[in-house]
């Protein structure tokens, strides 16, 4: 059987990626696909209780190594148990966020060695990475002032200053130059119907 493809969704802050999941997964499945919808952290239920750790306020804090290493550990629960086996299956898997992510937040924002988070993916993946990765892109004030329009309080890495999230955006813009084969980068900033109008025009162009 044909292996399926992996798909992977980024940006930052309120860049709309849980907004067009759902306009992303029709899309594929229009053209027949099968597709399994997940996302980082988390992906499975030990995975989402990691992602709470991850997410969650800690009064003491938390060491910079043991949020990348937490990331890891539920990427590997995540990638052996819902996404290694769907694409096995010939399935479509279409991540909210995966690696990049950890590049842009723990490497880029955090400023941890980029190396040790390489050493890390070929640990955890080995030489499984994303077929495409739709970067939406916008700036960090309209990306938070979106997220701050969502009913949920901050979580912690919302409440982070806005130089963090200009590193984080930075490194994903940087990661998308450095891969033109596996990336495209859609304008988040326009309305809605336009970014939806240019995931469809890109994927049709890709085709997978
Ligand atoms: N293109 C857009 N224009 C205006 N608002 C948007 C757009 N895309 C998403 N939003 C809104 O911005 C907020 C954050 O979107 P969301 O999909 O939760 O972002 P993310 O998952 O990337 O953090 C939501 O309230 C959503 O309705
Ligand atoms: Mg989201």
């Amino acid at each position: 059987m044909t292996r399926g493809r992996f798909i992977t969704v980024e940006g930052g802050e309120g860049a709309g990626k849980s907004t067009c999941l759902e306009f992303i997964r029709s899309h594929l499945e229009a053209s027949g696909r099968r597709v399994v919808v997940t996302r980082e952290p988390g992906g499975t239920p030990l995975a989402e209780r990691i992602r709470d750790l991850l997410l969650g306020h800690h009064t003491d804090g938390m060491a910079d190594d043991c949020e990348l290493l937490l990331v890891f550990a539920a990427r590997a629960d995540h990638l052996s148990r819902v996404i290694r086996p769907a694409l096995a299956r010939g399935e479509w898997v279409l991540s909210d966020r995966f690696t990049d992510a950890t590049y842009a937040y723990q490497g880029g924002g955090r400023g941890l060695d980029m190396e040790r988070i390489a050493a890390l993916e070929r640990l955890v993946q080995g030489d499984l990475r994303p077929d495409l990765t739709l970067l939406l892109d916008l700036p960090v004030t309209t990306g938070l002032a979106r997220a701050a329009g969502r009913a949920e309080a901050p979580d912690r890495f919302e409440s982070e200053a806005a130089a963090f999230f200009e590193r984080v955006r930075s490194t994903y813009r940087e990661r998308a130059a450095s891969e033109p084969q596996r990336f495209r980068v859609v304008d988040a900033g326009q309305p809605l119907e336009e970014v939806t109008a240019s995931l469809a025009e890109v994927l049709d162009a890709w085709g997978g």
